[in-house]
């Protein structure tokens, strides 16, 4: 089996894998020949390479003309962000493989991830510091968080109603004007694919299914609803891309493991970190603490975040899901991704967090953690993904990635 650039698949060349679109539906089947005409369909909807069977004819290296230099650079980055995992296990050694290439062919070193905002203490929290004050006032999050806006009342609603209709779904979206406008960018860029230009949310729906949509929908606005924080505090539009790349990816491995509804797991990835605005947004300066405790100790965010607040932003999403009364699998999804084991659903929560560390790899945005805080084997290997499916896989999420990229640039 061997993974070949379309531009330079051959006629008569025999799929070794389903090829399936960014919707997760399939577009050609495995033991499928090539021919013209497949070679047509993959272009059009924007595939970039395909498993064939057999060794296939020689790809270039993507990484062809890169310096030593660059390598030594892009080997630096990479050992401090895989620092804290066992980099041993195939998955973790294959992902750190995948990442460097990533890094080297996207000029990554030129321009390494975002850091996050300097913290304005650079000392570890007092132990005094900690768990009095600070526990408190975690627990006044609870009262502190905000109301469910009434769009996002309105889509959950939507969303658990089975019979709901696609001119429901259009009426509710409607009200918010950058909401559609958002909502229509992204379906008409080449994340979907269509060739013709999609006008309106109700002819969206028809063509990728209201469950897309809606899903899409409540992760834009609940994700909108903290676009206020100050830069100094976080950049949330690294944050954005950090989070929307997790849900690319998520999604991607979801449909390669034949799971239902993989559009709530594009969700859950978007939404995976959203503990971590809401305590930006209410307790910047506990936010700041944590940080100084990161870099203080030398240790992940994930473990700062424990000592200074004595939870993480994993249970602070959990509370403002449940206070929303989202979906009760995107509230897990949310609460286990760091300790996916401990899920209901452990295949989910792992794929969240699966989704994270390739983000990390690459270094698509960020949302404070500078490093991959965890892996949790046992709960990846009960979803079977041979470490060989990873690179195309990754590939596949590369340039969905690029596309939400170049949205929210322009957004
Ligand atoms: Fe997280
Ligand atoms: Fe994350």
């Amino acid at each position: 089996m061997a993974l070949v650039k379309v531009e330079k698949l051959t006629e008569g060349a025999v799929l070794a894998e389903d090829v399936m679109d960014g919707n997760a539906r399939l577009l050609l089947a495995k033991g499928q020949a090539i021919g013209d005409k497949q070679i047509r369909v993959l272009k059009m909807w924007g595939v970039f390479e395909v498993e064939v069977e057999g060794a296939g004819p020689a790809v270039e290296s993507d990484l062809s003309g890169i310096d030593s230099e660059q390598m030594a650079i892009v080997g630096a980055q990479i050992k401090a962000a895989f620092g804290a995992v066992d980099i041993q296990h195939p998955t973790v050694k294959e992902v750190v493989r995948l990442s460097i290439e990533y890094r080297l062919s996207h000029g990554r070193p030129a321009q390494p991830p975002a850091a996050p905002p300097k913290p304005a203490r650079q000392e570890p929290a007092k132990p005094s510091e900690r768990s009095t004050d600070v526990a408190a006032k975690i627990e006044r999050i609870d009262v502190k968080l905000p109301e469910v806006p009434s769009l996002v009342f309105e889509l959950n609603e939507i969303i658990s109603d089975p019979m709901s209709s696609s001119g429901a779904i259009g009426q509710v979206v409607n009200k918010s004007p950058s909401l559609t406008a958002t909502l229509l960018r992204i379906v008409n860029s080449a994340f979907y694919g269509f060739r013709s230009k999609i006008d309106s949310i109700s002819r969206a729906v028809t063509l990728i299914g209201s469950k897309e949509v809606s899903n899409l929908a409540l992760g834009i606005t609940i994700m909108e609803t903290f676009r206020g924080i100050p830069k100094e505090i976080m950049d949330v539009a690294s944050f954005l891309e950090h989070n929307l790349a997790c849900g690319v990816v998520a999604r991607i491995l979801a449909a390669h493991s034949n799971m239902a509804h993989s559009e709530q797991l594009f969700v859950s990835g978007m939404l995976h970190d959203i503990g971590r605005l809401v305590l930006c947004n209410y307790f910047p300066e506990v936010f700041q603490q944590t940080l100084a405790e990161a870099t203080g100790s030398g240790r992940s965010l994930l473990k700062a975040e424990q000592t200074v607040l004595g939870c993480t932003h994993a249970l602070l999403g959990k509370k403002l899901l449940n206070k929303w009364k989202l979906p009760l699998a995107l509230e897990n999804n949310v609460f286990y991704h760091h300790q996916p084991s401990t899920s209901p659903s452990p295949e989910s929560a792992a794929i969240i967090q699966m989704a994270d560390m390739v983000v990390h790899g690459m270094g698509v945005g960020t949302s404070g953690e500078q490093i991959v805080p965890g892996f949790d084997a046992k709960a990846w290997e009960r979803l079977n993904l041979p470490t060989s499916a990873l690179r195309s896989l990754l590939k596949q999420s590369e340039h969905q990635i690029e596309t939400f990229r170049d949205l929210l640039r322009k957004g």
